[in-house]
């Protein structure tokens, strides 16, 4: 039976389903799920390419950081967890430049693919949740592109409150369907929404801002390091006519989420201003940097800046042409990270826990 079938039958006996739910089965069913089920996702032959598969210089710049917080925290128990891991490709430039080791290294993830993959990479525990985390963590917890695929709720402006938008059977397929707005749904959409025009839709992210909380909450001491895209309130406020939900396959804009359950990945912008509020809640300091500024202050420019130096160098020896072509292609990888209006663009937030 499909995930479409499936769906169907289960609204057929209890009525339409909060957007929330809809969003978790079509990313996380266990039998027909995007990231449950089928290949590694975030690859140059899967969905999407993000930082970390784009250059390895996102690793290894991201290992000064856990540099400069083991030199903070010292370096006994000192740990690194890598939320929705994917293929392990900011892990493993991340790994090889952090010298000495850390103690403990998790991956953490919803994918069977990526926990395959995951468990190739030395000393690195695989796990299915967070809830298989050590209870206390000191050192750094990454979390890539992960916030922006946890189940949003949506909230629709009404004159005078929200509604939200429930999932229900529509002829052969699904359909939204107007249902009255939960009290936390309004209460966050009232918080977070900005100011949104009748009709507008609000994600309401109180998921990703959960787990944002259940994260800081198990760091003894260090730092959340959470990227994405996404902007703060003022900033995501333009896009409230439509909302930002949104599907890719094969690297492209993907249907309408309700067309094909569970054939494609489901994001949204994440509210930066939101899940600052829910780090802070859970006791972290936190800072919200775009990841261009975030990679230069940790060197990233002056090693572009070196491998152009050498590209040059290598430019006078006719000899060594393949070298010359290799470097670049290095250096152009690494500027991707810095586009301005790509990910360049992309937030990251720094939630630190001092600790003593
Ligand atoms: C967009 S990919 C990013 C992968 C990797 N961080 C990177 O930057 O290449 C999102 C990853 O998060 C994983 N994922 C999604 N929801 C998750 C969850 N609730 N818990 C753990 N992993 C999750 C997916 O399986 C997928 O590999």
């Amino acid at each position: 039976m499909s995930l479409l079938a499936a769906l169907r039958s289960t609204m057929a006996a209890d009525g339409p389903m909060p957007f929330e739910e809809f969003m978790a089965a079509c990313l996380y069913d266990p039998d027909h799920g995007f990231f449950t089920t089928g290949p590694l996702r975030s690859v140059k032959t899967g969905d999407f390419l993000t930082s970390p598969e784009v250059s390895p210089a996102f690793g290894t710049t991201l290992a000064r950081f856990a540099a400069a917080e083991r030199e903070r925290l010292g370096a006994a128990g000192f740990t690194i967890v890598d939320l929705g891991a994917g293929s392990g490709s900011l892990l493993r430039p991340l790994l090889d430049a952090l010298d000495p080791a850390p103690e403990h290294v998790f991956a953490v993830e919803a994918s069977p693919a990526a926990l395959e993959a995951l468990g190739w990479i030395d000393g690195v525990t695989v796990c299915a949740s967070i809830d298989e985390l050590p209870d206390r963590i000191r050192g750094v917890v990454l979390a890539n592109e992960l916030l922006d695929n946890l189940p949003v709720r949506l909230a629709v402006r009404t004159g005078d409150g929200w509604e939200e938008r429930w999932v229900g059977i529509d002829g052969d397929g699904l359909g939204l369907v107007a249902a009255p707005a939960r009290p936390d749904t309004a209460a966050w959409a009232d918080a977070y929404g900005g100011d949104v025009a009748p009709g507008g839709v609000v994600e309401v992210q109180l998921a990703a801002g959960e787990y944002v909380a259940a994260v800081v909450a198990r760091l003894e001491a260090g730092a959340l390091v959470a990227s994405d895209y996404g902007g703060t309130v003022d900033e995501l406020e333009p896009r409230r006519g439509r909302g930002t939900l949104r599907t890719y396959r094969a690297h492209h804009l993907g249907p309408d989420p309700l067309y094909e359950p569970g054939t494609t990945d489901i994001t949204v912008d994440v509210n930066f201003t939101a899940m600052v509020a829910a780090a802070e809640a859970a006791g972290a300091t936190v800072e919200l940097n775009r990841q261009d500024d975030f990679l230069t202050a940790l060197g990233l420019r002056d090693d572009i800046r070196a491998l152009r130096d050498r590209e040059l160098e290598l430019a006078r020896d006719p000899d060594r042409a393949i070298e010359r072509l290799r470097v670049r292609s290095e250096r152009t990888d690494a500027e991707t990270l810095l586009h301005p209006r790509g990910l360049g663009d992309f937030r990251v937030m720094v939630a630190r826990v001092p600790g003593t």
